[in-house]
């Protein structure tokens, strides 16, 4: 049974208030509610993490070696500075992929580089909270 860590980052807690222009009214319960419903169905276990901060991103992934075969990361907006989760991700060599619910690249120029992409497996980015099960199926067709 593949075990997947699923990982959200900076003021992703604040999904259902935030901006709803951009990310839309779902809030991160009932994206967390929607993969396990996924998972469960696919025989998949997660373990879910949201942080605010870089350092426990960066431990969670240290301490997924071992148990998950794949990672799937919002990093929020670590995703285009934080050249610690890339090396996290690389150091680890987990199976991992990028996911953003706004398309990155139709927005501001500072959003349209990804300093983790280089090293995650595939980037799924502007399809809401759809963007997160492409993400899980995408890894499951991996293994
Ligand atoms: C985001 C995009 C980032 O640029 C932004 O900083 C976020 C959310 C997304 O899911 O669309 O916090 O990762």
């Amino acid at each position: 049974m593949p075990n997947v860590l699923i990982l959200h980052g900076p003021n992703l807690n604040l999904l259902g208030t935030r901006e709803p222009g951009v990310y839309g009214r779902v809030t991160l319960a009932q994206i967390n509610a929607m993969l396990e419903e996924e998972a469960a169905a696919r025989g998949v276990t997660l373990r879910i993490l949201q942080s605010n901060h870089e350092g426990a991103l960066v431990d969670a992934i240290h301490a997924a070696v071992g148990w998950a075969d794949g990672i799937i990361i919002n990093a929020g907006a670590l995703t285009h500075y934080s050249y610690a989760l890339r090396d996290a991700i690389a150091g680890v060599g987990i199976p991992t992929v990028e996911v953003h619910l706004s398309n990155i690249h139709a927005r501001e120029p500072f959003r349209h580089t990804s300093v983790i992409a280089p090293v995650c497996r595939g980037q799924i980015a502007g399809f809401g909270a759809r963007s997160y099960l492409l993400a899980l199926w995408a890894l499951l067709e991996e293994k």
